[in-house]
């Protein structure tokens, strides 16, 4: 029987050193199992006489009893140890404030863009769009400029096939529009254009809006009054410096483009003129009744004008540092 407290005694030694439930369950099979100590006290019972066996067979039970009882605590106990530490773990603070939804923001350009076009439908201009590849009939041959022309290495083009470009410039919307629609003509189309250029104040892919009022009486005075008003509204100052200087483009004539001051020179923002005869041609609209002008305005020139950006590359290097500002 001292035998008996012995086992007993090392068990419970044993159990509660223990700290992981497979373990726990090895050792219970020391004393449980099939070839554990105790189970082996019973087998052992056959050899005792009649007399001695319910009283040795008793106090086995209870050994064995009080084991299980030992070995169910500690299973609890480490169970609840278990499921303690993965709370921790897994714990969840809901007093802590939100991380917040990070609210977006509209791109510079984006912002111009729609800028310009309200202050253009503000003075009574439709809009309209067309493609960015173009045959080079809309982008050069229609415009009144043929092939071989110089004019067409006036723009670093970037070719889709021989007779496929990456439209240079807005202005071939005039003549989709024209081929479409007939006089009294007002639109604006502001789109992306290409060009092989790149600079601080030029890139490859930048926007145009392209403006065009064609109608029995337009002259080259409405066209400055038109984009004066304009610029006076985009840049909300009455007093701004605009400069119409002579120049050529085979659509338009007389030619003109528009500069603004800018760190003590001036900035190209765009070209205009009035429709050239040919062009009408090209589209079947009688040049004897109808006059025209029309405007090309670089987009991208009139942001770093209005948030006073030098590098216009900057629009398009996807900083956030720098893009967040606008918004
Ligand atoms: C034209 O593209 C003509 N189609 C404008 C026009 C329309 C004239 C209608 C007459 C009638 P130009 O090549 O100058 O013109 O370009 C117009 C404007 O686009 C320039 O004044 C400039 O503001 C802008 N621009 C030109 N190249 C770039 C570039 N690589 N990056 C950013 N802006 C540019």
């Amino acid at each position: 029987m001292e035998e008996l407290q012995q086992i007993l005694d090392q068990a419970l030694a044993q159990f509660s050193k223990i700290s992981d439930e497979d373990h726990l369950e090895q050792a219970k099979a020391r004393y449980l199992g099939r070839d554990g100590s105790l189970t082996a006290m019973l087998k052992g019972l056959g050899k005792l006489s009649a007399e001695e066996r319910p009283k040795a067979g008793a106090r086995i039970n209870q050994v064995k009893q009080a084991i299980e009882a030992a070995l169910q605590e500690r299973r609890d106990a480490l169970g609840q140890a278990k499921m303690a530490a993965r709370l921790a773990a897994e714990s969840l603070d809901v007093t802590l404030p939100g991380r917040g939804m990070g609210s977006g923001g509209l791109h510079p350009i984006t912002r111009t863009l729609k800028r310009i076009e309200q202050l253009f439908h503000s003075l009574g201009f439709a809009t309209t769009e067309g493609p960015e590849i173009e045959h080079d009939f809309y982008n050069f041959t229609a415009l009144n400029i043929p092939e071989h022309h110089p004019a067409r290495a006036m723009h670093d083009t970037f070719y889709i096939d021989p007779n496929h470009v990456l439209r240079t410039h807005t202005s071939p919307v005039q003549v989709h529009y024209m081929q479409e629609n007939k006089p009294p003509l007002k639109i604006i189309s502001a789109g992306r254009v290409y060009r092989v250029d790149s600079d601080a104040t030029h890139s490859p892919m930048f926007h145009q809006v392209e403006g065009l009022w064609v109608d029995e009486e337009v002259s080259f005075a409405n066209l400055k009054g038109v984009v004066q008003d304009f610029l006076q509204r985009f840049f909300e100052q009455d007093d701004l410096e605009v400069r119409f200087r002579p120049s050529f483009f085979p659509f338009t004539e007389p030619s003109a483009e528009m500069d603004m001051s800018w760190r003590g020179g001036w900035l190209e923002i765009g070209g205009c003129g009035m429709v050239h005869p040919n062009v009408l041609k090209h589209v079947d609209i009688d040049s004897e009744k109808y006059l025209g002008f029309a405007f090309g305005l670089g987009v991208e020139r009139l942001a770093m004008l209005r948030y006073g950006v030098n590098d216009l590359r900057q629009f398009y290097e996807s900083d956030l540092r720098f893009l967040k500002q606008f918004n």
